[in-house]
This record gives structure tokens, C-alpha cells and sequence, in this order.
């Protein structure tokens, strides 16, 4: 007893039982919480398959079969994975109406809780492109648009055209116009390849790639102002040093005849 006391009243006493009680609550936390949190993770995940699996039956499950497995009227969407679904559903093109060269986008008729329902139901069917987080295609970097532009001349201005306008494909089908095409779209675009577009994965192209892609998109079909008026196509030298050609040519042409003619005149009389 003398001993406890003794050894209570030493000056660094306070400082250990602190260590100790400072360890026991870490110690509880790391045991508890974040099993809690993962467990309500889980939870929350199996909720929304559930309920995803519900508006599957709904409003797809006619083309695409009760287990997604594919119909005549519907490929498998087997490992599509959640990006291809917020892709298709969040730009409208799902569900599909009338048969068509091409799903072309529309209004879109779900709530982005309902979509991401869809995609974790979807996403349940077997692995593929998980949907992006808002930091992977929101460029800070105003570096990032001259590289996208690049990255975008070689690889998606074939179909897109060089300003993104779109363009058109054999057998009716066409590259659509990027303008007002959500970042996440463009990005999950690039991740999944609908229809006749290729896909872009990361092990080709590298996520920070695809950013740029976005910013550039972003900016050039959303920000990028027209001084001129017109953007003559936005086909770049070309188209506007014709332009410039033809009518600042004639007009110069046109001031010399006027000139000429009015010289003539003078010396005449
Ligand atoms: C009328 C039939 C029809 C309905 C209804 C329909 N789809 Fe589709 N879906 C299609 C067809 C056809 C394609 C293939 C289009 C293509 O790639 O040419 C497709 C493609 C898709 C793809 C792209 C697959 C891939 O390989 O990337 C996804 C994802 C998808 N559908 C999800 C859905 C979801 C989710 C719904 C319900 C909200 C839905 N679809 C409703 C016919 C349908
Ligand atoms: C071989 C031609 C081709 C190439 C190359 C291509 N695309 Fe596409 N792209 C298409 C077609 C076709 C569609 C329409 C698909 C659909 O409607 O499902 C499309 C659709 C898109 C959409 C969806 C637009 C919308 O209206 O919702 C985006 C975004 C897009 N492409 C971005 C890109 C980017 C970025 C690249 C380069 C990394 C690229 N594409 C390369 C043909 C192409």
C-alpha cells in the first residue's frame, strides 16, 4: 500500500496513467469503429444492389434479361461495370427507345440516386469501370488544357473534329457534338467506349491523360470565347486564313479598281 502510494505521488504519475488511458481509447477505437464503418458500408451497398435490382426489373430487364444476362433486344451487361451505367442512364441514351442505326442521348428519367442504384446492381454482375470520383476529371491545373488538346487531336478528333463539334460515321452512324457534355460523362465516355467509339482504359491511357482530355473538352466546347462572332467551323488555320484570303484580298482587289478607275477619270479630263 505504501509502495502505490509512494509511487503515485512521483512527479511523472499523472503523465503515465494520461499515456495509458490516451492508449485504451485508441486502442477501443481502432477495434470498433472502423469494423462499424465498414460494416455500414457493406450495408449500405447491399441496399442499394437491392434496390437497384428492383428498377432493373423495371426498366430494363426486357432488353437486357432479368439477371442482365443479355437478350435479343439487349447486350449482357456482365462486367460493363457502374460507369457504363451512369454513362448510358446519366446522358439518357438508357433506356433505349426505337431501334436505331444508334442510341442517341436524350433526356435522362432517373434521379442520380436511382443511377447509382442501377450502376452498384450492375456493377454486382461482375467487375468492370468503376464510376469516377469528382478529383479525377476536375482539372485544377490550367496546364491541362494545352496537354488535352494534344492528347485530344490524336485520338478523338478523327470522329470528334478538332473543336469537338462531332462528326459523321459511316451506315448513319455519328461521333455526337462534346458541347455541354457533362466532365464525368466525358470521362466515363473514355472509360467504357459506347457503341462505336473505342474505349480508352487506363493501362492505354493513363488516368491524368483522360483529365486533360476533360479539361480540354471542358474548355474548348464550354468556355472558349469567339471573338469573331463566327467560329467558321473552329477547323483552325486553314478555313480562317481563306476566309481572311478571299475577303480581305477582294476587298483590298476592289479599294485598287475603285483607285484605278477614279485615276483614269481624273487624267481625262
Ligand atoms: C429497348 C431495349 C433497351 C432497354 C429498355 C434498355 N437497354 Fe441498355 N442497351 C440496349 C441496347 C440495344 C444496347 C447496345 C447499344 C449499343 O452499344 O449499340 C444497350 C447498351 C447498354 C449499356 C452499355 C453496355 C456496354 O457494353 O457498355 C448499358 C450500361 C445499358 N444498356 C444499361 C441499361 C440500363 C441500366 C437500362 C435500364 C434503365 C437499359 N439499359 C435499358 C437496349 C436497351
Ligand atoms: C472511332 C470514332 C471515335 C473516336 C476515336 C472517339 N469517339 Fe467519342 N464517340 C464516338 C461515337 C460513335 C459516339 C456515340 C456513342 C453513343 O452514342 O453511344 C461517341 C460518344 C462520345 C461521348 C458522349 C457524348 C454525348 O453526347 O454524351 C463523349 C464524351 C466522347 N465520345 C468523347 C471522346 C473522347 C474524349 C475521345 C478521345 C479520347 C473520343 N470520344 C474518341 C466515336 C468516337
Amino acid at each position: 500500500m505504501k509502495k502505490l502510494s509512494a509511487r503515485r505521488r512521483h512527479p511523472l504519475a499523472a503523465l503515465v496513467v494520461l499515456l495509458l488511458a490516451l492508449a485504451a481509447t485508441g486502442g477501443l477505437y481502432a477495434a470498433f469503429a472502423p469494423a462499424d464503418k465498414a460494416q455500414a458500408d457493406v450495408a449500405a451497398q447491399s441496399l442499394a444492389i437491392d434496390e437497384g435490382k428492383k428498377l432493373f426489373a423495371v426498366g430494363c430487364s426486357s432488353c437486357h434479361g432479368l439477371n442482365g444476362q443479355g437478350s435479343s433486344d439487349g447486350p449482357s451487361l456482365v462486367g460493363v461495370g457502374s460507369a457504363a451505367v451512369d454513362f448510358q442512364v446519366g446522358t439518357g441514351r438508357m433506356p433505349a427507345q426505337q431501334p436505331g442505326a444508334q442510341v442517341p442521348r436524350k433526356k435522362n428519367i432517373y434521379t442520380q440516386a436511382e443511377i447509382d442504384q442501377l450502376a452498384a446492381y450492375v456493377a454486382s454482375l461482375g467487375p468492370g469501370p468503376v464510376t469516377p470520383e469528382p478529383q479525377q476529371y476536375n482539372s485544377t491545373n490550367p496546364e491541362d488544357i494545352s496537354r488535352g488538346g494534344e492528347l485530344f487531336r490524336t485520338n478523338c478528333a478523327q470522329c470528334h473534329n478538332f473543336a469537338g463539334q462531332g462528326g459523321a460515321l459511316t451506315k448513319g452512324k455519328f461521333a455526337p457534338s462534346l458541347e455541354g457534355v457533362d466532365a464525368k460523362h466525358i470521362y466515363e465516355a473514355m472509360q467504357t467506349g459506347p457503341q462505336n467509339m473505342p474505349s480508352f482504359p487506363d493501362t492505354t491511357m493513363p488516368e491524368e491523360q483522360k483529365k486533360q482530355i476533360v479539361a480540354f473538352v471542358r474548355h474548348t466546347t464550354n468556355d472558349e470565347p469567339n471573338p469573331g462572332g463566327l467560329t467558321l467551323g473552329s477547323l483552325g488555320p486553314v478555313t480562317e486564313g481563306l476566309f481572311g484570303w478571299i475577303f480581305g484580298l477582294g476587298a483590298l482587289i476592289a479599294v485598287a479598281i475603285w483607285v484605278a478607275a477614279h485615276t483614269t477619270k481624273a487624267k481625262k479630263s
